[in-house]
């Protein structure tokens, strides 16, 4: 078990409050969120129940999925950026028949073939680092965030001519900033034409952003390729029982959710699992061993990647402590109870996977680094749902077999190659935007090994 001060990174209030939210989300969550298996709270308009109980979160995603739709707030927040019409925010039997047709895409036999790319994508990061002068310190997220795009650009995309990813990660950063607003005025049900600093950046940001999804779509369909990427599964897609294709609509906004909840997500938990790693020199030298011992130096491959038992439980573990999602939230259909309490279609229900992740009656030493707890036995013993930083249910995560293939090959291939060590003096800030992103302190000293 590591522990650092640091991995505590604030202190919960005592009450819920909507102005901490607006800055940074996971500070808002209560300390009895912490503690206690539900928190009841007064909204400006309406009330919040938090739910840390594991059962109760079964039962809703799994057992009742059907009545647990996602909450009024967060659908009007994300649809300023996701287009409506993806998976993400689809409902009823639109979502129904997209999950169908998109599910065979991402099967863990349909996304290891993707292992190389994956593993080429971190070699030219590797060969970028090289060039670097030892104990240089790194902005650890840009390198990785840049990296998780071409990632996404290439496999998912099949590296369309028309996307400049500079461009498009930089306009993404900017649109995300005007979320927090949105989601207050979602909230407090205020019309969303009341102005807000950068409304407007906001919304011609999401113009250019789906202008820039719908041409690689469109260049797709004048010159059709046989490339194995997950846009040309997703031309072929069919519902498994009507036939049906997507149409260009739904392609774009599928495209463009898969863009967005594919990379910015994967690079915030790989930013936190090197930070992590530096922090605990131990566990780092654990992940290195592993690796050469597995691999040598040779290119990861898929069994590499299955036999990577360490470094796959670094990275539970580091998810446990920085999910890069921190909150679910949905809202019943109908009014009902959850555990013992009633709920109406007005009550938002939050999943507050930060707290639920450090709970103190889930983890023992709830705030310390280690990997170990995800060996079997220690998974069995406790609830399924005390973990779950891609969800559960019916609306799991679809990319989680992509990411966890990704993210093990990434952090796998920096490791063999470097050794990360924090920069004394810099203490890095988790922020809740979307994802839980590092702020500009999460940098870190790489030397080559
Ligand atoms: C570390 C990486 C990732 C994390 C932690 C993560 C987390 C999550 C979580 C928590 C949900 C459930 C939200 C809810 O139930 O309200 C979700 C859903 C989703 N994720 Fe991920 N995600 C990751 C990577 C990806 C990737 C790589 C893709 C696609 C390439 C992706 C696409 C989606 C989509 C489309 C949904 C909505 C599924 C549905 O509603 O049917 N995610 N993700």
């Amino acid at each position: 078990m590591f522990h650092d001060p640091e991995l505590v990174p604030f202190q919960p209030p005592e009450r819920y409050s909507l102005f901490r939210q607006l800055s940074n989300y996971v500070e808002s969550f209560p300390r009895s969120t912490y503690e206690e298996p539900y928190t009841r709270v007064k909204l400006p308009i309406g009330e919040a129940l938090f739910v840390c109980d594991p059962d109760a979160i079964e039962d809703m995603l799994v057992r009742r999925a059907g009545l647990f739709v996602r909450d009024r707030a967060t659908r009007r927040t994300l649809s300023r950026v996701l287009d409506p019409r993806g998976l993400f925010l689809a409902e009823g039997a639109d979502w129904r028949w997209q999950r169908r047709a998109v599910t065979p895409a991402f099967r863990h036999e349909s996304v290891v073939g993707f292992v190389p790319a994956f593993a080429e994508a971190a070699a030219t990061q590797v060969a970028a680092w090289r060039e670097v002068e030892p104990g240089t310190p790194i902005d650890i997220f840009a390198a990785v965030s840049r990296l998780t795009f071409d990632v996404v650009a290439k496999v998912l995309l099949g590296s369309p001519a028309t996307l400049d990813a500079d461009r498009f990660s930089e306009v993404l950063t900017l649109n995300m900033q005007g979320l927090p607003w949105e989601f207050l005025y979602a909230m407090l049900r205020l019309p969303s034409f009341l102005p807000y600093p950068g409304r407007r950046t906001m919304r011609s940001t999401t113009a250019y952003l789906q202008h820039e999804a719908a041409k690689v779509v469109a260049a797709r369909r004048e010159r059709p390729s046989d490339a194995n990427d997950l846009l040309g599964l997703l031309l072929s897609a069919r519902d498994p029982e009507t036939g049906r294709a997507m149409s260009d609509a739904e392609l774009t906004a599928n495209a463009y959710t898969f863009i967005v909840a594919g990379h910015d997500t994967s690079s915030v938990a790989i930013s936190w699992t090197l930070w992590l790693l530096a922090k605990d020199q131990a566990t780092q030298d654990r992940v290195r061993d592993e690796v050469s011992s597995v691999a040598g130096d040779a290119a990861i491959s898929r069994d590499h990647v299955d036999r990577f038992v360490v470094t796959k439980r670094v990275l539970q573990e580091s998810m446990r402590l920085f999910p890069p999602a921190p909150i679910l939230s949905r809202q019943a259909q109908e009014d009902t109870s959850l555990g013992p309490h009633k709920v109406t279609r007005a009550t938002r229900i939050v999943v507050p996977i930060w707290s639920l992740h450090r709970h103190r009656e889930l983890w023992p030493d709830p705030h310390g680094f280690d990997p170990d707890r995800f060996n079997p036995e220690q998974v069995k013993a406790r609830p399924r749902f005390a973990h779950m930083p891609f969800g559960g249910g019916a609306r799991v995560c679809i990319g989680a077999s992509f990411a966890v293939l990704e993210m093990t090959t990434i952090i796998a291939s920096l490791v063999r190659a470097f050794r990360f060590r924090p920069v004394p003096g810099l203490r890095p800030r988790p922020k809740a935007e979307i994802t839980l992103r590092p702020d500009a302190n999460l940098r870190l000293s790489i030397t080559p090994v």
